[in-house]
């Protein structure tokens, strides 16, 4: 069946990516995160892909994300941190997945669903060390502590691991950077000195996976790398890594037209043929997750030719402007794909939307067919 976008997943890669990242990191374990969608890529097959890579650990955001993996099989040690306060931790607790405590409201909730099961819930603390978004401050750490001690001796909790996430890790000389570093450790030492076994320390993104080795601790975190996708300008391109992009995006021309010049092309003519042309309609759109924002400007690459839309990007399909390119009705157009093969990249799609990379594939659609290579 021809699909009318695909996204080509090369989990050869991704596998690659996690080898590469583990070999990099030299110690810690890897927990690959595969929230999103595993950033678009597909998450039960990104996640196995993940774990043939030697990722010893998962994690999600949702605890929806997590079931799946659980009810598709999926083994492991499994984390899941952004947890609503609701019934579904009981199952979470039965199939062995892991879950962040980040309040007193949350510990109990999972604490009454592990008391209701009988079976003891794996926790991991997650302290806010200074990004000022999830988890527990330093001063409400001790609340927090004598709250998990208390559930631990009820037989209702194991506090296996504490967690906390980076402000600023892609600005490698940020200020920050030390003084999160530093409360992450005082946070430890507190667990530590309450006599919790913390099986796991994690604290380092992709960012800090790539460029700060003194916040490995004994589990590295990252998501964006194993992609192939990096973190940031400044700590540099993923390929510099040897981090190679898993999805490419493309989709097949269904029409082409002559058309005279001063020509309005698609949705308030926000382009004008500049001299008799051909038209190539792609049917792909923001539907499918393909940024309006990058209307007029995001790349497409034809036959081997860079192209950029012509005009509005709409909601199923966008048109380039091929001049006297020779092109077929059933051709590619790659919208990104691995710049070492001077194909256009994620980044370049984060440009031209004035946008981030993490932003252009995990919003890649559920309509996009994923075409899985090399698994
Ligand atoms: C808590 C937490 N840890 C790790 C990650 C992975 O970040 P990255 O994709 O930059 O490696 C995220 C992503 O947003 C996150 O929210």
């Amino acid at each position: 069946m021809a699909h009318h976008v695909t996204a080509d997943i090369d989990l050869g890669n991704l596998t690659q990516n996690v080898e590469t990242l583990i070999k990099k990191v030299n110690g810690p374990a890897l927990m690959a995160v595969v929230k999103a969608n595993a950033y678009g890529h597909g998450l039960v097959p990104s996640a196995l892909a993940a774990k043939r890579g030697g990722a010893e650990w998962l994690a999600t955001a949702l605890l929806d994300e997590a079931i799946e993996l659980r009810n598709n099989k999926v083994p492991g040690r499994l984390l899941v941190w952004l947890n609503t306060i609701d019934d579904q931790f009981s199952e979470c607790i039965d199939k062995d997945i892991d879950l962040g405590v980040n309040s007193l409201e949350s510990l109990t909730a999972i604490a009454q669903a592990a008391k209701n099961l009988g079976k003891r819930a794996r926790v991991h603390l997650k302290v806010d060390t200074g990004l000022g978004r999830n988890g527990v401050t330093l001063s409400d750490l001790p609340n927090l502590i004598s709250a998990l001690k208390q559930e631990q001796n009820n037989g209702n909790i194991n506090v296996v691991g504490v967690m906390s996430h980076f402000a600023y890790a892609d600005e490698p000389t940020n200020s920050t950077i030390g003084e999160q570093i530093s409360n992450f450790k005082i946070s430890v030492d507190a667990l530590v000195d309450a006599n919790f076994e913390l099986e796991v320390k994690h604290l380092s993104n992709s960012a800090a996976t790539l460029g700060l080795p003194d916040t490995y601790f004994n589990l590295v975190r990252p998501g964006a790398v194993i992609y192939g996708i990096s973190p940031g300008p400044e700590v540099g391109p993923a390929a510099d890594f040897d981090l190679r992009p898993v999805m490419r995006l493309r989709a097949p021309i269904i029409l082409i037209k002559d058309v005279p010049a001063g020509t309005g092309v698609s949705y308030a003519h926000q382009y004008h043929t500049k001299s008799e042309t051909r038209l190539a309609l792609i049917p792909a759109g923001y539907a499918d997750g393909i940024p309006r924002a990058a209307s007029n400007k995001g790349p497409v690459q034809i036959n081997g030719k860079n192209f950029t839309v012509s005009g509005r990007v709409c909601m199923d399909q966008f048109v380039v402007d091929i001049g006297d390119l020779s092109a077929n009705v059933g051709d590619d157009a790659v919208l990104f794909g691995d710049p070492a093969n001077n194909e256009p990249s994620v980044n370049d799609w984060a440009d031209a939307a004035g946008t981030i990379n993490y932003e252009i594939v995990t919003r890649i659609g559920p309509r996009v067919h994923r075409n899985y290579l090399n698994g």
